[in-house]
């Protein structure tokens, strides 16, 4: 059996959480965690190690890849939407000055090796920017369209897809030879994801997360975008999935995808959440800062290009991803007694 061992940036994120969880026991695979904050005992405990430092700094990078002789890179570390637009500098140097260093370094220790490095990148819907206004009535967007992000986080996602696809196809192409380019990079472009096990912190699409989980615990939420703003999402375990599908894909003749479940307004979340959780307060009081941004997001996006390159394929509707992941899920890590819907009857 091949061996994979796969670092793991961002590990003590939310979608680091969700990866490590799955891929963890995996006969074949050493697991490799690397993160700006401690990485949590729960997860150290299903990784063969984990180093806390900072992606900017290329001596820790390239120590720790050494170290390990990693030949696979999932690349989760960075600032989110929002916390990217309160520090737009410090966002381009941790997701594109960071990104470069990995990308830089697994580039040489693949040359170095003579293997190109597996090296996978959620990308976002926040490299797009639609006209507000048409943003309800354009068809789902296809990868090469609209590519005006508005965000520093957009714009930096947008570069690293590009820096991405030098060195997976083009790195050195006067001087390479017949040599192969060093890197295997597969990008994914990420709606917004949901999880019933983790909070988020500084994303743009925090909102929904946010009203579930506030419902959960017996909390009023405030939702920061109006009730009918669309955009398309994500269950966790389905964005896990799709990771992990593209990552074990073979060779591919493109390297960025669209991957999304389901398209919902704020509105519709918030109605399902009360169906769930009668006594649920969830007030819209739109901030227009955070709105302005959402509305240059898409409401659907395209994912035929996924559907017929690697199979890419989704769980849940929001209906069944309410009933049978978030609801039951979020009782049991916050021990909710309010009575499940249609309980009574
Ligand atoms: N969650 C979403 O809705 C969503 C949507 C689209 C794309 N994405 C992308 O998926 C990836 C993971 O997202 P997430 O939701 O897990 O984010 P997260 O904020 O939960 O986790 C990011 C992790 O990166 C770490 N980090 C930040 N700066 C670092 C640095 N300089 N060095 C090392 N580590 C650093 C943070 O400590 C954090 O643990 C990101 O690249 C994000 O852009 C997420």
């Amino acid at each position: 059996m091949t061996q994979r061992t796969i670092l793991i940036t961002g590990a003590s994120g939310e979608i680091g959480h969700g990866l490590i969880s799955r891929l963890s026991g995996t006969p074949g695979v050493r697991l490799i965690a690397m993160d700006l904050r401690d990485v949590p005992e729960s997860i150290q405990g299903k990784v063969e190690s984990a180093h806390q430092g900072d992606i900017c700094d290329r001596a820790f990078v390239e120590h720790v890849m050494s170290l390990h002789r990693v030949n696979e890179v999932m690349h989760l570390a960075a600032l989110l939407s929002t916390s990217a637009e309160r520090a737009p500098e410090q966002a381009h140097e941790v997701n594109v000055q960071g990104t470069f260093n990995l990308m830089r370094t697994a580039a040489e220790q693949a040359q170095a090796y003579g293997d190109p490095i597996r090296f996978v990148f959620p990308s976002t819907i926040a490299i797009y920017g639609v006209e507000p206004r048409e943003k309800d009535t354009i068809p789902p967007v296809r990868e090469f369209q609209a590519l005006r992000p508005i965000t520093m986080y957009g714009a930096n996602k947008l570069y690293c897809e590009a820096l991405g696809r030098y060195y997976g196809r083009y790195y050195r192409s006067l001087t390479r030879g017949d040599r192969r380019p060093p890197l295997d990079f597969r990008c994914l472009r990420l709606p917004g994801i949901i999880s019933a096990e983790t909070v988020p912190v500084g994303g743009t699409s925090d909102y929904v997360p946010e009203m579930i989980h506030a419902a959960a615990r017996g909390e009023p939420c405030t939702c920061f975008v109006r009730a009918e703003t669309s955009l398309p999402w994500m269950m966790m375990p389905e964005c896990v999935d799709a990771i992990l599908q593209l990552a074990e894909a073979p060779v591919l003749s493109r390297c960025v995808y669209n991957v999304a479940s389901f398209s919902a307004t704020a509105g519709t979340f918030a109605d399902a959440v009360r169906r769930h959780f009668p006594g649920a307060e969830i007030r819209f009081e739109p901030n227009e800062g955070r709105q302005s941004l959402v509305d240059t997001w898409p409401a659907d996006v395209d994912c035929v290009r996924a559907r017929e390159d690697w199979g890419f394929t989704t769980r849940w509707t929001l209906d069944e991803a309410m009933t049978e992941y978030i609801v039951p899920a979020v009782r049991a890590r916050y021990g909710s007694t309010t009575p499940p819907e249609g309980a009574a009857s």
